[in-house]
């Protein structure tokens, strides 16, 4: 009897933490067992791609596309579909620019727990969204939190997009991180590099990114300095 029961009672602990660690390993935006996620571009030379999560919202969207503009320098920015109605005017102006723009859902929902109905519609708002603006549907996705889970590869399939995490970042939503320095820590050959002009779908009175806008010149002056080149991250797609 009491075997039986310390079996049972095992088995479940067995269980739990299997299960635990399968949804686990569906968060970590670098892992690739249950899916391919693009993480870096070719390490065959010093070409590396930025990327701003989350938007557009004024004023940081805008300060980030002057800040880029005055370097000439390239970024792709994975937007999401509900930010993208708000303020239409920023998504034009980001494609005038000549940035890549990327899907990344309509309201940025934690993608656990989703039904692939769901993930699909919140895919396809957002496609429209923004195709309704631009003239052209994005080719690229980048899932909130870099999370994954059931049902979001064949969605992504079935409408051609590629999936998009990244292998670097300034983890500029912590309060007080060193954006610049974590940004540049790991900086290599291909490196995808993760940046926020938004938060979420919070109303712009609640955004502030103001940390991310200060650290980007010098950030960029620092990569320039060591000999790398950004580029959209569709030229790492094509390659
Ligand atoms: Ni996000």
């Amino acid at each position: 009897m009491t075997h039986t029961f310390l079996i049972l009672a095992l088995s479940a602990l067995v269980l739990g933490a299997l299960g635990g660690l399968y949804v686990y390993a569906w968060s970590v935006p670098t892992w690739q067992i249950f899916g391919p996620a693009l993480l870096r571009g070719p390490a065959t030379d010093r070409r590396i791609a930025l990327t701003f999560d989350d938007g557009p919202v004024p004023p940081f969207t805008e300060q980030i596309l002057d800040i880029l503009r005055a370097r000439k320098v390239p970024a792709t920015f994975f937007v999401c579909g509900k930010n993208v109605e708000r303020f239409p005017q920023i998504l034009r102006r980001i494609q005038a620019e000549g940035h890549s723009i990327g899907n990344h859902t309509y309201s940025h929902e934690f993608p656990y727990f989703r039904s692939q109905k769901k993930f699909a519609l919140e895919i396809d708002r957002t496609q429209e969204a923004i195709s309704k603006i631009t003239g052209e549907r994005p080719v690229i996705f980048r899932p909130p939190y870099g999370a994954r889970w059931l049902g979001v590869y064949p969605v992504l399939r079935e409408r051609g997009l590629r999936l998009v995490n990244w292998s670097d970042t300034g983890y500029d939503w912590l309060p007080k991180s060193d954006i610049m320095r974590l940004a540049l820590k790991g900086l290599g050959p291909g490196s995808i590099i993760l940046l926020h002009d938004s938060r979420n779908i919070d109303p712009p009175e609640k955004v502030d990114r103001s940390r991310t806008v200060k650290a980007l010149p010098a950030l960029i002056d620092a990569a320039h300095e060591a000999g790398f080149t950004f580029v959209p991250i569709t030229l790492f797609i094509s390659s």
